[in-house]
């Protein structure tokens, strides 16, 4: 049995893994009605591991702090996020202050949705191979991943030096907004514009903030260029992208900067953890991986974003690769408390990123993967697995004497 360690020397694919036959109760299924109190005898009742209520504990703030920062002190729990009541230090930090989720009530004529096996899908450009949900579980947990993104930067929004009056920024497949909502928080002067295939933005938001759908596959067509282009988690979504890449240098000004933040798919363990090919995570990716790739989209853009990047002309290039470990087993505090926020993070995405794809791509039926990802779900939650993967954030300036 060999163990999945760093992202370079993985091991070769295994076999699709056989069909799970029976069908274990999902734990959506089994949780607390929403408006009970928060605590660990509420993670308790949802039979987390150990790990997820020593993340309760290891998290800097108490609760409470979490509740006066992020939401109004007379929120309490929310009738349309059950979790809340669930997971309350994850749940209730993701919208700020006045910026309620909207996405429900936000639907347009011209955007349909498309509602498979119980989620919710883009219906924008159909063709679009985007394969995950965009219904509220999964844009909550988009928004807690930006909390994870957001401390491993050591709380900054982005790398790039672009000082204090960034100017005209684009946020390329901007998700719920919430990166771009922070930005337009932290710079009242710039303006910034997020796109999505998808409508699911707030709409009360800083006034310096707009959002509009597209396809970012698409030749853009904007009439002014840019000072500062983002583009973070498009792993797994994006088909061609020396050509995204190539439109980011187009888009810029010269002078400007552009930032990715991206990911692959690879995890392993390098702290003598339990990960290994056996494992039904290692399985998941792989049939994550190659599913994608039958739909031409690439599951792992991340260590190949620097060449991308030097490739379409843009110079003072930085990277910087930065470890995501996955549940509470790391030492140090803020790797900790990113870890159990990831561990959420994992224990929520498996059905919602599967449940398309593998439908579509392996044949499955809803009842396979639901039993799946109820048996990664388990995996995951073994402390003793020391897991991680990487993301890498690189970013870069168009050359000054670049044509514009
Ligand atoms: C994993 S989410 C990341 C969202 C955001 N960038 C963040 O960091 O929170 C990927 C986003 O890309 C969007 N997306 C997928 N394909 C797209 C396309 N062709 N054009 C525009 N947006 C797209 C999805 O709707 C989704 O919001």
């Amino acid at each position: 049995m060999s163990s999945p360690k760093a992202p370079e020397a993985q091991p070769s694919a295994a076999a699709s893994p056989p069909r799970p036959t029976t069908s274990p109760p999902h734990p959506a299924t089994s949780s607390p009605a929403a408006g009970i109190s928060p605590g660990n005898a509420e993670l308790q009742m949802l039979n987390l591991p150990e790990m997820a209520i020593e993340a309760e504990a290891v998290s800097p703030y108490p609760l409470h702090v979490y509740l006066c920062v992020y939401a109004p002190a007379d929120l309490g729990p929310c009738s349309s996020h059950p979790r809340i009541a669930i997971l309350p230090m994850v749940t209730t930090f993701w919208r700020k202050p006045g910026y309620p989720p909207s996405c429900d009530a936000k639907c347009s004529s011209r955007i349909s949705y498309r509602f498979e096996n119980g989620r919710r899908y883009h219906g924008f450009k159909s063709d679009a191979n985007y394969m995950m949900p965009n219904d509220e579980e999964e844009n909550d947990r988009l928004d807690l991943f930006h909390h994870i993104q957001t401390l491993r930067l050591g709380g900054e929004l982005h790398l790039a030096p672009i000082g204090n009056e960034p100017g005209r920024v684009l946020d390329v497949g901007t998700g719920t907004g919430i990166w771009a909502i922070d930005m337009g928080d932290k710079y009242p002067t710039a303006d910034i514009l997020g796109n999505d295939i998808s409508p699911v933005q707030p709409s009360l938001v800083p006034p310096n903030v707009k959002f509009e759908v597209d396809d970012v596959e698409d030749e853009w067509v904007y009439s002014t260029k840019f000072d500062y282009i983002h583009v973070r988690y498009l792993a797994c979504t994006i088909r061609d992208w020396p050509k995204l890449v190539g439109q980011c240098f187009k888009f810029v000004k010269p002078g400007g900067w552009v930032e990715f933040f991206d990911y692959d798919t690879y995890f392993y363990t390098s702290a003598g953890g339990e990960y290994n090919e056996d494992s039904p995570i290692y399985s998941w990716v792989q049939n994550l991986r190659e599913g994608l790739r039958k739909f031409g989209v690439e599951p792992d853009p991340g260590p190949k974003l620097e060449g991308w990047v030097r490739d379409a002309g843009f110079t003072n290039i930085n990277t910087r690769a930065l470890p995501f470990p996955v549940g509470t087993w790391p030492k140090d505090k803020m790797l900790k408390e990113a870890g159990a926020f990831d561990l959420y993070n994992f224990m929520d995405n498996v059905e919602g990123h599967s449940m398309r794809l593998f439908t579509m791509a392996h044949g499955w039926t809803a009842d396979e993967v639901k039993v799946m990802a109820a048996n990664v779900r388990k995996a995951w939650k073994n402390p003793r697995l020391r897991i991680q993967h990487n993301g890498y954030v690189i970013w870069a300036q168009k050359p000054l004497d670049a044509a514009d």
